[in-house]
């Protein structure tokens, strides 16, 4: 029987002990304060800032909201997040992406201090991830290394297949593991002999935005999977990049759609803004 990593009771544990540690910073005169941004009116992005909200609620970090309309120019957004850098009580800021065509990403991540960055996506700390050095870490990645502690999976000396390159998630994960002992490959969009790959992993971590892309053909006997991608079918259900029926009689471990990883994300964005509290 393979074991389900569950997101949400992991990610719930984690909430309830950084809620404590939220108190007791309190107590001290530290307030946990996270800046929010959207920019326009992307639907997706209007669901996670909600529940990114509800969990500092729930922990008892203070959110402040921007809901800034679609017309927003790059330069009124660089504004905002020089005024909310130059607050000391804002200890966390975050810009929800995607941001509109009009507005460069990169320019706009680049402005945030590094030490308010707790999304991780800044240069600063995506280099001092590289390097092995302190700094926020994105929090995707991030929750899918707690996930697997948390399940006793070891990590040491596996052979971990990413399949997905992006910036916010398969770079980054391939660093983490790298930094857990893991050895690492990552595919992508132009990789030949894909199934061939994939089939070598002890950990496989997909993040590639196709829906049921993974299906049993893709993967070893025994192997963990963790499943990034999140799409709603037509029949209203939610499904990832695997196709989790077809895989789950050969795995060992696997997270679930919805359930697995999506909570963990959350709950390491929370870390990272009680971490960032901490460093004032
Ligand atoms: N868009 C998709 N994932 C993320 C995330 O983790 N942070 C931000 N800011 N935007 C996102």
């Amino acid at each position: 029987m393979a074991q389900l990593i569950d997101g949400k009771k992991i990610s719930t544990e984690i909430k309830e002990a950084l809620k404590l540690e939220v108190a007791q910073l309190k107590e001290k005169g530290t307030d946990c304060v996270l800046a929010v941004i959207q920019v326009g009116e992307d639907p997706a992005s209007k669901v996670y800032v909600r529940n990114k909200k509800r969990a500092c609620e729930f922990i008892g970090i203070e959110s402040i909201s921007y809901e800034l309309p679609e017309e927003t120019t790059q330069e009124e957004l660089l504004q905002i997040i020089d005024k909310l850098n130059a607050d000391s009580k804002v200890k966390g800021i975050l810009c929800q992406l995607p941001l509109p065509k009009h507005i460069n990403e990169d320019t706009v991540i680049k402005r945030i201090s590094p030490q308010k960055d707790v999304d991780g996506f800044h240069p600063e700390n995506v280099g001092a991830l590289v390097i092995g050095q302190k700094g926020f870490v994105s929090c995707t990645p991030f929750g899918i290394i707690q996930l697997l502690k948390k399940s006793n999976i070891e990590i040491d000396g596996k052979q971990c297949v990413i399949v997905g390159r992006s910036n916010i998630v398969g770079k980054p994960m391939a660093l983490l593991m790298l930094r857990e002992n893991a050895t690492v490959t990552v595919c992508h969009s132009h990789t030949k002999n894909l199934k061939e790959i994939t089939k070598t992993a002890d950990i496989l971590i997909v993040a590639i935005g196709k829906p049921k892309f993974i299906n049993h053909e893709y993967v070893k006997d025994g192997a963990v999977v963790i499943d990034v991608g999140i799409h709603r079918q037509e029949n209203n259900k939610l499904c990832g990049d695997v196709d989790f029926d077809s895989v789950l009689p050969k795995v060992s471990a696997i997270t679930p759609v919805p359930g697995g990883v999506g909570p963990m994300t959350i709950a390491m964005l929370m870390h990272n803004c009680v971490e960032g509290s901490k460093n004032y």
